[in-house]
């Protein structure tokens, strides 16, 4: 079912910069309420300046308590949720052992506990609000096990969560989307290294991402990959497997970026 945004409240984490920044701005050109989530409040002040419909809100992801006061105050501003992007995350480094145990689970924590909190924050409120939707920036390193180890399980888990829930929470009338970036050039993900190698002409920039998202929760979409062609990889390494990591292992070497 087609949803119209228009007039509608959606709450972004990570909106301080990047893909939330511009998901942020593109859905209040929609005409929606947009509370802009992030720990940066003078980033978030920066966003909102000049734009009534964007109401900065500082919260971080990795506290639970902090996500319900930003859920209970939505519903007290608002009285209505109709659409949760949990965008927030963070790059994580490789895995090598011992040394980095303590980094891997911190990505777990922003990148998988954070999207689960705002999705158990918020379900009463979006199922009350339905028609509602949520859209979970995974990656693309969530489909091909690309990248750092970490951040890949984090996204690979978090495609699982989406997948999940968007069946067992349709009936609900909240539909729950798993959209999947490539390489965006941002902040936390420079892409310095790819843009340097043959493959730089693959980076985009955070507004592609943003018209994804929109066209997600206008469409009730519960997979996207952006750009799409990069879904080319996945049915790749499904019927092709070997031929798959040959490709990857030779990205690998060129780019050794993160998406
Ligand atoms: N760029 C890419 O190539 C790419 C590709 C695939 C997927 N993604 C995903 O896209 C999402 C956005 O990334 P981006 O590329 O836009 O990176 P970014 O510019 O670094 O933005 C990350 C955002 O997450 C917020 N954040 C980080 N930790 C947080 C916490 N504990 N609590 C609340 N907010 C937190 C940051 O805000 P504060 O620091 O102000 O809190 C910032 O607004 C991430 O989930 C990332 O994994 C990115």
């Amino acid at each position: 079912m087609r949803f119209d945004p228009a007039g509608k409240v959606a709450v972004v984490t990570g909106a301080s910069s990047g893909i939330g920044a511009a998901t942020t701005r593109r859905l209040a050109a929609a005409g929606m309420t947009v509370v802009a989530v992030a720990r940066r409040e003078d980033r978030l002040v920066e966003l909102a300046a000049g734009r009534a419909s964007i109401r900065p809100y500082v919260a971080d992801v990795r506290s639970t308590a902090q996500m319900d006061a930003l859920a209970a105050w939505v519903d007290a501003e608002y009285g209505a949720c109709h659409v949760l992007v949990n965008n927030a995350g963070i790059g994580g480094g490789t895995f090598d052992g011992r040394d980095d145990l303590d980094d891997a689970l911190a990505t777990l924590d922003v990148n998988l506990s954070g999207p689960i909190r705002g999705m158990a924050a918020f379900a009463a409120l979006l199922e009350r609000s339905a028609p509602a939707r949520v859209i979970n920036v995974a990656s693309v390193a969530g489909k091909l096990g690309i990248g750092p180890a970490a951040y890949a399980a984090s996204k690979f888990a978090l495609v699982g969560f989406s997948e999940a829930t968007a069946l067992s929470w349709a009936h609900r009338g909240i539909t729950v989307c798993q959209l999947n970036p490539g390489f965006i050039e941002t902040e936390g993900f420079t892409q310095a290294q790819i843009k340097r190698s043959p493959m730089g002409r693959l980076v985009g920039q955070p507004e592609l991402v943003a018209v994804a998202i929109h066209d997600a929760i206008v469409r009730g979409s519960t997979e996207r990959t952006v750009p799409r062609w990069y879904r080319a990889f996945v049915v790749l390494r499904h019927v092709a497997a070997p031929l798959y990591r040959a490709v990857a292992s030779r990205m690998a070497r060129a780019g050794g970026s993160r998406t």
